[in-house]
């Protein structure tokens, strides 16, 4: 495993963790769940992300008793959670957003479900337009002068906005927000390198990025129609076949098919190829995988070696391939 600071601060993530999005709690069997992580803990993943939302909750109980049962030592890991979407179905108005009270009580119920004193990294999953960003700020930094959460970041925020919470954090003597956590992938890079790219400068944070396999469609896996048993075969995630083929499905497809014929004339699978390009940007702290199964994982983390071998040629064929 290769191990990155988290921005300029000086916690040291893997560049390869482990998310629990639309598998723990949902898809993924307990015991299989358990392998995932153990598999990654074995090969040096450090960091596992959660979110309050996911499975409503349940994926972080499943995360929680796997960690316990694992015997996994609490300094050794970094576990994060995520406050906005709510944690139940149509959520009451304080059950949900950025409120002071919905970041406080969202972060007691992670740290219960999780089964943790304290979460390494909480984040606020989505801008909240009903909450001033000042009040979010004074609320983190309420959990962090706790010692309930160590380093606290957004997700998906506007550069903008997040300005505006280094701004807050300044004027009030606030812990100022440490890292993002947005989308990152061959298909969805733009917001990473150019609206991002200044505050990574300007205020020295790190990103922890998502979907780095466009939920499997670099793969290759949905070239020729969307298998059953596929995080997009699946009912539950109908609503994402919109959001991760787009309004053009033949275009993205096309795309990757490109890729896809790429990555074996390379001699490497899709997968690794694709995580390999997200680990290649030295802004990205980490690259969060999703896995159903232990297969997968195995494969994906491969992105490592294959980071290594690729030249700068092999790179610009990427590029062209995807443009
Ligand atoms: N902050 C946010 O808003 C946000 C949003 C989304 C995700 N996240 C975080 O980022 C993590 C990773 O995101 P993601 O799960 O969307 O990542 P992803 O790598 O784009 O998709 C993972 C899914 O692709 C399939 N897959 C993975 N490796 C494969 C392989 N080698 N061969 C074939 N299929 C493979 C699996 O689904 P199937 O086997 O079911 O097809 C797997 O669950 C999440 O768990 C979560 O922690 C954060």
């Amino acid at each position: 495993m290769q191990y990155r600071r988290l921005g300029s601060s000086g916690l040291q993530l893997s560049a390869l963790s482990f998310g629990a999005w639309a598998t723990f709690g949902g898809r993924v069997a307990r015991g299989e769940a358990r392998n995932l992580v153990a598999a990654a803990w074995d090969r040096g993943v450090n960091f596992f992300d959660n979110a309050e939302t996911y499975a409503n909750g349940a994926a972080e109980r499943v995360m929680g008793d796997v960690i316990a049962d694992l015997r996994l030592p609490r300094d050794g890991f970094v576990v994060s959670s995520k406050v906005f979407f709510g944690a139940v179905d149509d959520p009451r108005p304080t059950q949900k957003g950025l409120s002071r009270k919905h970041v406080h009580d969202a972060c007691h119920a992670a740290l219960k479900r999780l089964r943790v004193d304290y979460l390494d990294l909480y984040y606020c999953h989505r801008p909240d337009p009903d909450a001033p960003v000042a009040e979010t700020v004074a609320a983190m930094d309420a959990l962090v002068r706790q010692g309930k959460v160590l380093y606290w970041g957004t997700s998906e925020w506007p550069a903008e906005r997040i300005r505006e919470a280094h701004a807050a954090a300044r004027a009030g003597g606030f812990q100022a927000p440490t890292m993002e956590q947005p989308q990152y992938n061959l298909l969805h890079r733009e917001r990473v390198e150019v609206e991002y790219a200044s505050l990574c400068d300007d205020f020295g944070m790190g990103t922890t990025t998502w979907s780095p396999l466009a939920s499997g469609l670099l793969t290759g896996k949905y070239n020729d129609g969307v298998p059953a048993d596929s995080r997009l075969g699946s009912d539950a995630y109908a609503w994402l076949q919109r959001d991760v083929l787009g309004d053009d499905a033949s275009r993205r497809l096309s795309r990757a098919r490109a890729f896809t014929a790429l990555a074996a004339g390379l001699g490497v699978a899709p997968a690794a190829l694709a995580i390999a390009w997200c680990l290649r940007n030295p802004r990205v702290s980490s690259v969060i995988l999703g896995a159903s199964q232990v297969a997968q994982l195995l494969q994906n983390l491969e992105a490592l070696d294959v980071a290594a071998r690729m030249g700068e040629a092999d790179w610009a064929r990427v590029d062209a391939a995807m443009a």
